[in-house]
């Protein structure tokens, strides 16, 4: 448990395991459902449960967090490494997440510092992509609050309901020092 930004609340923030399949798939469908979109995916195409537990098992490239009020499961986030050799200096974050109901107690801010302290742990990352809908503005100013900057939007990244979606590209550099290779 760490204090919130805001030294409120205590807020929940830990990795999240193949035991937790079944909250976090829970949760990742409700975000899937949300309006306006923040993501690309649909339902039909997301990982049954099995396919989910494999998913959170931490590896080297990727491992997701989980904000907890409570013991239920109320925020989700995933830090994922790039593989190949010669882009293993990037990382991304995506499907930042937090129920509606929790909005607005520090917990998107805390899931979004706890990727960043990982990444920042983990040698040869320098930096840290996303991508994001244009119109999740409180998303982009939060990413923004972390150093991010936008470099780029493609156009109609995605498509629901007859309605095309852009997305901002946004990069924080994170550790230029660092080895490109190691
Ligand atoms: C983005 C999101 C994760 C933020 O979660 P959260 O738990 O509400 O975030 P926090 O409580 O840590 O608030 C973060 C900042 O946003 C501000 N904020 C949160 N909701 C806000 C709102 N509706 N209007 C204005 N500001 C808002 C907070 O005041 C805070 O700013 P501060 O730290 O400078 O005070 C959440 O809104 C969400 O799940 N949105 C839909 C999914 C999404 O857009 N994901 C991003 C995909 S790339």
């Amino acid at each position: 448990m760490m204090e919130s930004p805001q030294g409120t609340s205590l807020v929940g923030v830990r990795l999240l395991t193949p035991a937790d399949a079944e909250a976090y798939h829970s949760v990742r469908l409700q975000a899937l459902h949300e309006q306006p979109p923040a993501f690309g995916s649909v339902p039909e195409v997301e990982p049954n449960l099995s396919e989910t537990a494999a998913r959170l098992a931490e590896s080297d490239e990727c491992c997701f967090f989980g904000a907890f009020q409570d013991e239920q499961l109320i925020g989700i986030i995933r830090l994922s490494r790039y593989s190949a050799p010669n882009e293993k200096h990037r990382a991304y974050i995506a499907g930042l997440y937090v129920l509606p109901q929790f909005r607005c107690r520090g917990y998107g801010r805390v899931l979004v510092s706890e990727a960043l302290s990982r990444a920042a742990n983990i040698s040869g990352i320098r930096r840290v992509n996303l991508t994001v809908v244009t119109q999740q503005e409180v998303a982009i100013r939060l990413y923004q609050s972390f150093g991010f900057h936008i470099y780029g939007t493609e156009p109609e990244t995605f498509s629901r309901d007859g309605q095309f979606y852009d997305e901002h590209l946004m990069t924080l550099e994170l550790n230029s020092g660092n080895d490109r290779n190691a």
